[in-house]
């Protein structure tokens, strides 16, 4: 065994360090060591790493062989393939390989990415499983190590390979349970223009072992078998990724549909999600510590843990969002984003009672670990920045709707404020190339948002039981200084509203969920979801509307409907005897005692959800050539599909001239046009009708018609 001073020299290939052997670190001392990398300027890397030290910790050890280089924290033991940066194998807990030894090596544990060069018009665009070509050993301490895998563009593969830097980082801690991962993508500016659809990282578990999946208290279940979902033993339904098992190899799974749609969860929520294995009493989880990275915001919905058994970390795709949300890169534009570190956290018990419970109960209180701890300190490379590098910005958020709030300013329950790129208002949702921040208000409206990377910013919010999207004009600026705080002060979200709430069905809370979402057609139920809180996760609703609404569409009459029972959570398409489909009307019934002459009304539509539709309204007369309003053809989020119960919102303000409106009953006639499919439709959030402005004030904002 020879050694070497940390992070310098060559070594020979196939030695085995301990790094205890190398470097003395005492106890509780803080030693600054200095790391310098050349290279190409993507990698230059100044780096300083607080080395805090523990005597009981166990030694970290680096084995760099040929092909492959293993780390190990005398916990686990993690093998990637060299210089690719594939993790063939995950050992812990005496279980040789945590990852599926029955799937290639290229196809265990990996980053990739979906991209299309110009001029290309594959809807789906190219995959790109991605590969390092140069290793070098980051950081190697007695608390650390990090590894990259780096993979540089070559212009002379122009149009056949992502015009991306690629460092793949990998990180294994001492005393830790776990690894990190995390990629940091750069686009120069001489570079090709270039879209990109999708990014995530993929591990693939050994089925032999994981059949327990969980991703939150109510969402967990024992799983079906990959081998389920195969031609001989499922039938795929209206799309692959819906299988009914039909003859599983666990008898109890019969009659059950598997989609990995229905394991899809917001941003905000998608902290901590992967399996356990009930036999070897071991956990297998991913925990993302923070959004910042993550494309769409807050509500932005992606995949979790599936079949296979298979756990992603999404950092970018377009599901439940559509092409509005595909990375477009121009060809003069220079761009950099670090992906992550999200962490994969393994847990195990040496015995007792229910290890299904105990195991969740502790990723959860791991995941919270992570939370706690972020921005992690550790990441070496300089664009990941450390909590020193970051500012916080705080103020308070109050809601002023003269008709709901009384003229007052008061806080929202559940307002969201965040920090994102400069945009218009709700642009946040479709943001994807910087960095997001997002906090929940307390209860007086004041929130504090920390870890912001400094850069410029808007603030926008939205407030649970209020229309639109508040945005404040200035621009925030966190600046580079340590410990840079922006107070923004109080600022009010003055919602649109012009005349007095006549009627209004449904919530304000941009999804679907308060309408009603019958049960699911008993030939493709998924038991988990059966009684559930979410039970507009299970698959084919679609088909339920026109089951329920055989003859005639729905007709909603206001004062005597409840939009519990009686507004169905979707206007999809309904599907007619030539197995073509038809759109639909829908009828709102309301009574007006009186009319005003001379003014307008306010029509407020705020949809959950699009996808391929044209919405359009007419007042009293449905036949009438010209509807009074219409959205154009919107959407391309495929919630309905996905068993979602929103996607991008969307708030249109329809005028209404009080020459529409006739005293006695009235009919606002909803026609949703264009249906070549079951999945197309809206979902609606919230319908309010306005009465005429009590004042010549007109105070909407929002995106609107
Ligand atoms: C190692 O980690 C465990 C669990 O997180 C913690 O309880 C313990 O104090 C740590 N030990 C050292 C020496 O850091
Ligand atoms: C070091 O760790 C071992 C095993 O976790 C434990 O038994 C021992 O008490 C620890 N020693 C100290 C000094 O913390
Ligand atoms: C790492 O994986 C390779 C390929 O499976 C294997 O040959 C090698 O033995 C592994 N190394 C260790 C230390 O597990
Ligand atoms: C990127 O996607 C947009 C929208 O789908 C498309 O219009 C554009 O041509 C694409 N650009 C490239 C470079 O692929
Ligand atoms: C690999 O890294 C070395 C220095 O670390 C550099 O000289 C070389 O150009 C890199 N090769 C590739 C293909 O990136
Ligand atoms: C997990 O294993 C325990 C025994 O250790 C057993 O009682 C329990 O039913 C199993 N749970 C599942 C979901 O397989
Ligand atoms: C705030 O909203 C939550 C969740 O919607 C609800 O349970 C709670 O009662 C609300 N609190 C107030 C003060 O309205
Ligand atoms: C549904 O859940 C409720 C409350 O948890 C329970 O009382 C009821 O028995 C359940 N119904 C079915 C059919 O499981
Ligand atoms: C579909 O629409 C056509 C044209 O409006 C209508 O004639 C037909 O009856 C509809 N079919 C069903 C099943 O609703
Ligand atoms: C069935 O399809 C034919 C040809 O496209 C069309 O003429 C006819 O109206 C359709 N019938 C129904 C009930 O939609
Ligand atoms: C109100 O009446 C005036 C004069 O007849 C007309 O110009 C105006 O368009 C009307 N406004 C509305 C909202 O109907
Ligand atoms: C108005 O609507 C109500 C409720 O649907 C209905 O009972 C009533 O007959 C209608 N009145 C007229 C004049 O059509």
């Amino acid at each position: 065994m020879s050694t070497f001073p940390v992070g310098l020299g060559k070594r020979p290939i196939g030695t085995i360090f301990s790094l205890s052997t190398i470097t003395r670190i005492s106890a509780n001392l803080c030693t600054i060591i200095l790391l310098f990398f050349s290279s190409q300027s993507f990698l230059d890397e100044n780096i300083f790493i607080q080395a805090t030290a523990s005597e009981n910790t166990t030694a970290l050890q680096l084995h760099i062989f040929d092909q492959y280089v293993v780390m190990d924290n005398g916990i686990l033991q993690v093998n990637l393939s060299k210089p690719e940066g594939m993790v063939v194998g995950i050992q812990y807990q005496g279980i040789d390989n945590l990852l599926e030894v029955l799937q290639d090596e290229t196809n265990r544990g990996y980053w990739d990415l979906v991209w299309s060069a110009p001029g290309i018009t594959r809807k789906k665009g190219a995959f790109d499983r991605i590969e390092g070509t140069n290793f070098t050993v980051i950081v190697e301490t007695e608390d650390q190590i990090e590894l990259s895998f780096t993979r540089m563009w070559d212009p002379s593969l122009e149009g056949k390979m992502v015009p991306l830097n690629i460092d793949k980082r990998f990180v294994l801690l001492s005393n830790s349970s776990g690894f990190y991962t995390y990629a940091i993508y750069e686009h120069l500016k001489e570079w090709p223009a270039f879209n990109l659809t999708n990014t995530r990282t993929v591990f693939k578990l050994r089925k032999d072992k994981f059949h327990y999946m969980a991703m939150s208290d109510n969402r967990q279940r024992h799983m079906p078998l990959p081998d389920d979902r195969s031609a001989k033993r499922g039938q795929a339904l209206a799309y692959p990724e819906a299988v009914l098992l039909v003859n599983p190899v666990e008898p109890e799974f019969k009659g059950e549909v598997d989609d990995k749609y229905q394991y899809s969860i917001e941003n905000i929520y998608n902290r901590v999600h992967g399996w356990i294995s009930n036999d070897s009493q071991v956990g297998f989880w991913q925990i993302t510590p923070s959004e910042e990275f993550k494309s769409g915001g807050p509500l932005k919905q992606c995949l979790t843990s599936h079949v296979g058994p298979t756990t992603l970390a999404i950092f970018h795709s377009t599901h439940y969002s559509g092409e509005e949300l595909i990375i477009q890169f121009g060809s003069n534009e220079p761009w950099k984003k670090v992906f992550g570190p999200v962490y994969f956290y393994l847990n195990s018990l040496v015995d007792g009672a229910d290890p299904i419970q105990q195991l969740w109960e502790d990723a959860k209180q791991q995941m919270n670990n992570e939370v706690q701890s972020w921005p992690y300190y550790f990441p070496a490379s300089k664009d990941f920045l450390s909590p020193n590098q970051r500012g916080t910005v705080s103020g308070r958020l109050l809601v002023h709707d003269w008709y709901v709030t009384n003229d007052k300013d008061v806080p929202g329950n559940g307002t969201l404020v965040g920090v994102a790129a400069p945009g218009d208002v709700g642009s946040w949702q479709l943001e994807c190339k910087g960095y997001q921040y997002w906090t929940k208000a307390d209860n007086n409206g004041c929130f504090s948002i920390h870890g912001v990377r400094p850069g410029t910013y808007n603030l926008y919010a939205w407030v649970p039981g209020f229309i639109g999207d508040y945005r404040d004009v200035s621009e925030i600026v966190v600046t580079p200084a340590a410990g840079c705080d922006v107070d923004v002060g109080t600022l009010v979200y003055e919602p649109p509203r012009t005349g007095p709430t006549l009627w209004e069905i449904g919530v304000p809370d941009r999804t679907a969920a308060e309408f009603y979402i019958p049960d699911p057609n008993p030939k493709y139920i998924n038991k988990l979801y059966i009684n559930h809180t979410e039970r507009f996760r299970q698959y084919g609703l679609w088909e339920r509307y026109a089951d329920l609404y055989p003859d005639n569409d729905l007709i909603y009459t206001v004062g005597v409907s409840d939009y519990r029972k009686d507004f169905f959570f979707a206007q999809v398409t309904r599907k007619t005897d030539n197995n073509t489909y038809n759109g639909s009307t829908w009828q709102i019934r309301f009574k007006l005692d009186n009319v005003d002459k001379n003014t307008t009304y306010k029509l407020r539509i705020a949809l959950a959800t699009a996808h391929v539709s044209e919405l359009q309204v007419r007042i009293n007369d449905p036949d009438a050539k010209n509807p009074l309003f219409t959205t154009g053809q919107i959407g391309n989020d495929n919630t309905i599909a996905r068993h979602g119960i929103h996607g991008l919102y969307r708030l249109y303000n329809v005028v209404i001239p009080s020459v529409e409106l006739v005293e006695g009953n009235n009919t606002i006639f909803l026609t949703r046009e264009m249906s070549v499919s079951p999945f197309q439709g809206v979902m609606y959030d919230y319908i309010r009708l306005e009465g005429p402005p009590s004042s010549s004030d007109n105070n909407d904002i929002g995106f609107s018609s």
